[in-house]
């Protein structure tokens, strides 16, 4: 493992209880503006019974999909976060690092409607974890991937793809730690769906509501049948 991978990694368990604080208390802007709405309505709008979520962090995302009748399992590598998860309920939450999950991906059943990557593809290799993604899916099930837009950066950074490094400033009090996390562009992420033998269903863009500024990319995306 890279360092940067092994310091994204114990990120999410320095930063847990800040991390649950900035989510639980609506600390983060764009997510109050327009992502938690955004994800919530593509999932919503895909009916499904059961759904995997993917990096499921403190756990608000299977809560808020699990008063809508829908079944969650939540795959979470801080044991920290998984703790929180669990104890506010809404679904069942299990300690795993993706290239864990990745070896045993039916171990949870192979009838998910939708697995769900809610800011949650960090790291810089995806594609053994799409891979197993797919086959946990129900026939016609979806991957559903949602990360900040590409365009969002700052004025002077560089539109390329590589390392970059998350300070939390402005999402709340008492992170300890910065996480390191890939950034890629438009075109990296729109060629990590056929590299992991996936094609695309829907991409959408919610913008912030004032500037129209683009604020995430919300790829869905199902297994090819040739695969
Ligand atoms: C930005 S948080 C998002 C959490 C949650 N999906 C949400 O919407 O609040 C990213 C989450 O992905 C998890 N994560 C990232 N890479 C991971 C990996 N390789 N294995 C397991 N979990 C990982 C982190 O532990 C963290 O909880």
């Amino acid at each position: 493992m890279s360092e940067q991978e092994k310091r994204l990694e114990e990120s999410w368990v320095t930063n847990a209880e800040a991390w649950t604080q900035s989510v639980r208390q609506n600390q983060i802007e764009s997510r109050k503006l327009a992502t938690d709405q955004a994800i919530i309505d593509e999932i919503v709008s895909l009916h499904p019974r059961k759904v995997m979520d993917v990096g499921s962090g403190e756990g608000w995302l299977a809560r808020a999909l699990h008063t809508r009748g829908i079944e969650i399992i939540g795959i979470e590598g801080s044991t920290e976060l998984v703790q929180r998860a669990q104890s506010a309920g809404g679904g069942s939450f299990y300690q795993l690092s993706y290239a864990d999950f990745s070896k045993n991906p039916t171990q949870f059943g192979t009838d998910f409607d939708a697995a769900v990557c809610n800011f949650s593809l960090l790291s810089e290799e995806i594609t053994e974890l799409l891979q197993a993604l797919s086959t946990s899916l129900a026939p016609n099930g979806v991957i559903v991937i949602h990360t900040l837009h590409p365009f969002n950066l700052a004025a002077d950074d560089r539109y390329e793809i590589g390392w970059r490094e998350e300070s939390f400033v402005g999402m709340g009090e008492g992170y300890k730690a910065a996480m390191p996390w890939y950034y890629r562009t438009m075109s990296a992420w729109l060629s990590e769906l056929p590299k992991a033998g996936l094609e695309l269903v829907r991409c959408q863009e919610p913008v912030h509501p004032r500037t129209g500024r683009p604020l995430s990319l919300l790829l869905t995306a199902k297994p090819r049948i040739d695969r």
